[in-house]
């Protein structure tokens, strides 16, 4: 698959399951917390914290995102790792208190292994550490084998700023091989070798500038593909520069 044909096999998976196709919004946020947009949820903000009313329930995009300031700074990495962007698309699925975990995961599992047809072999998932409700539904609807499910803790919590939307996260790594880096998983291994290609953010909470968390009034789900990152991986290039988008 080239670029074109991944945005497209993304956005008609989705649609297919009742998401309305969204455009990308401008990279710069109507939104006094960022410099830039740097996630496929920020247009969506308002939606996920109640100020307004979405026109749909659920949603498909692929965002144009910088990551230069605040919590998500990418700018350091770049030229120094294989995977890193000043500037990148993120493919996203989106409910606003539709569906939830138990929904969101099966998707994301079928599109990787029945659309991509990545290798499960070469698949890990992470939790949080306190989310026994994400483990299960990998260990026993999905058929994750348990050891390749991993806990961490403040890797699988995803803010957008220091406030704002925000929840527990589960992550699905590749395995770019043996040559790439020690073995143990996201949570141990290398991590040039084990690369994050799929966020789920299971957002429940709205952190308040004075550390208050409110929950949301829907728990609601945001999920982030990186375009660049899954094409390396179905091109079998070792850098997102080797990609046909560049
Ligand atoms: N907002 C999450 C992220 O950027 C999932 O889309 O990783």
């Amino acid at each position: 698959m080239n670029a074109k044909e991944l945005r497209a096999a993304f956005v008609e998976f989705f649609a297919e399951r009742g998401h309305s196709k969204v455009d990308s919004s401008s990279l710069i946020p109507h939104d006094n917390t960022l410099l830039f947009t740097n996630a496929g949820m920020v247009p969506f903000k308002t939606f996920f914290v109640g100020d307004e009313t979405p026109p749909y329930d659920r949603a498909v995009s692929i965002q144009k995102c910088v990551r230069a300031g605040g919590i998500h700074n990418d700018l350091d990495e770049v030229g120094r790792t294989t995977r890193h962007l000043t500037f990148f698309e993120m493919m996203g699925n989106f409910s606003f208190g539709d569906y939830f975990k138990s929904d969101a995961i099966p998707f994301a599992w079928e599109f990787v292994t029945g659309v991509l047809k990545l290798d499960v072999d070469r698949l890990w998932v992470t939790v949080h550490l306190t989310d026994d409700e994400a483990e299960a539904i990998w260990r026993d609807d999905v058929g994750v084998s348990p050891d390749r499910i991993q806990r961490l803790d403040e890797d699988n919590w995803w803010r957008m700023a220091d406030t704002g939307p925000n929840g527990p996260c589960s992550e699905i790594f590749y395995d770019l091989g043996a040559e790439y880096g020690d073995d143990g998983g996201p949570a141990h291994g290398g991590e040039d070798r084990f690369i994050e290609i799929w966020n789920l953010v299971f957002m429940q909470f709205d952190q308040q500038a004075d550390g208050e968390q409110i929950p949301l009034p829907k728990p609601s789900i945001d999920t982030g593909a990186g375009l660049e990152r899954i094409l390396c991986v179905l091109q079998g290039v070792d850098s997102v520069f080797g990609t046909d988008e560049f």
